[in-house]
């Protein structure tokens, strides 16, 4: 290994520690997803059993017991590699899907690999590789698509973090070129490509450049839960008070992006099974949590996520169940209430 490409590797790992160790000592959840302003509306004539009531999905491909991906979130350190297989082995026996953190650190470094590998405790789900736009720009397609090959995974995450990028001293927010970079990426890597936020979600205008350029489905992640700008803050010294809450709300984000004739996970401060129902109705068909499953897993390990997730699919069943929704299909046309900010931000959007 040339000592460039060891230094990389080396920093990328240590940033991955902080990381963990960050989101461990702090509170870094901020500002509001306004799913509080999605109403549902309660039928007390929903006409169906409760037992009836089915929350099983299909999602690109992939048969899932409810709508429900663990969002991405680490890699290339000892303690990644005991939080990926904790998550993995609770994604395969509760039924849902799961990503795996950004992989730059084992292309710098590929005797990391092993701390991204889950399929050995999860061979059935859907598993997301993940990778930055940055490192689509400085990478080849081959390069990446060795990466995503080396794990099993059959759909890659490129993570769109400008806000990240600029509250880190080490960050990379030369993000001129990226659309075609993007498109020249997609059109070269071999796997189907997502394009993910990390917490301060995707407008109407960002998805149509990302469509443009080819991915085949959009994770809003939207403000409102794990602010990245503020945690890379905490980092770097640089002030993000006014920034914490920068973004694209997450239900805003879902109606921004829902109508582009792309799928759309729902995330970004999704918590609870009303939460996840709220995100369906609005027009996402899948969503995606991350730090609380990260909470859980350092609680617990897989036992206290499949416990989570069992959780969340009750609540979910008995918000199906009260909106009068047999499966999920059903729920997609579920009637809502758009109130406050929200129901401003779609007014002037266009967006109702
Ligand atoms: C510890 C941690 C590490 C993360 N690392 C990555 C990453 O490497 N790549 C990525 O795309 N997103 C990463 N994320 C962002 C999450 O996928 C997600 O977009 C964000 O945390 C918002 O979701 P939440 O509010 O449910 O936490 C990370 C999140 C956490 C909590």
């Amino acid at each position: 290994m040339v000592a460039g490409v060891d230094a990389d590797a080396k920093l990328t790992e240590a940033r991955k520690n902080e990381h963990l160790k960050v989101v461990a000592e702090n509170k870094v959840e901020w500002g509001e997803t306004w799913l509080d302003d999605v109403v549902l509306v309660h039928q007390t004539m929903p006409e169906i059993n409760l037992d009836d009531v089915d929350t099983s999905v299909t999602f690109l491909g992939h048969a899932y017991a409810l709508p429900l991906n663990i969002s991405g979130m680490t890699g290339g350190t000892a303690a990644a590699k005991q939080i990926n297989r904790g998550l993995a082995e609770a994604a395969q026996r509760a039924g849902v899907s799961m990503g795996v953190g950004s992989q730059r650190a084992m292309i710098s470094n590929p005797a990391l690999l092993d701390t991204y590998a889950v399929r050995d405790v999860a061979p059935d789900i859907l598993l997301f590789a993940n990778i930055g736009i940055s490192h689509v720009k400085k990478y080849s397609p081959e390069q990446i698509r060795a990466a995503v090959e080396a794990i099993g995974a059959n759909v890659l995450c490129v993570h769109l973090n400008p806000a990240q990028e600029i509250f880190q001293n080490e960050g990379d927010w030369d993000f001129s070129g990226a659309a075609d970079a993007l498109k020249t990426f997609c059109e070269n890597v071999g796997y189907p490509v997502v394009a993910k936020e990390v917490g301060h979600g995707i407008s109407m205008e960002s998805a149509k450049i990302v469509k443009e350029c080819g991915v085949v489905a959009i994770d809003v992640q939207g403000s409102g839960g794990t602010s990245w700008a503020y945690i890379d803050s905490l980092r770097s010294g640089k002030d993000a008070t006014n920034f914490k809450a920068w973004g694209v709300p997450t239900a805003a984000a879902i109606l921004e992006c829902k109508g582009l004739g792309l799928p759309v996970i729902g995330s970004g401060g999704v918590r609870s099974g009303t939460d996840i129902a709220k995100c369906i109705a609005l027009g996402a068909d899948m969503t995606g949590i991350a730090l609380p499953m990260l909470k859980a897993v350092n609680a617990g390990g897989p036992e206290a996520v499949v416990l989570y997730i069992e959780k969340l699919k009750t609540e979910l069943r008995y918000a199906m169940f009260l909106t009068g929704s047999r499966n999920i299909e059903e729920l997609k046309k579920a009637r809502y209430v758009l109130t406050g900010r929200l129901a401003d931000w779609a007014k002037q959007r266009g967006l109702l």
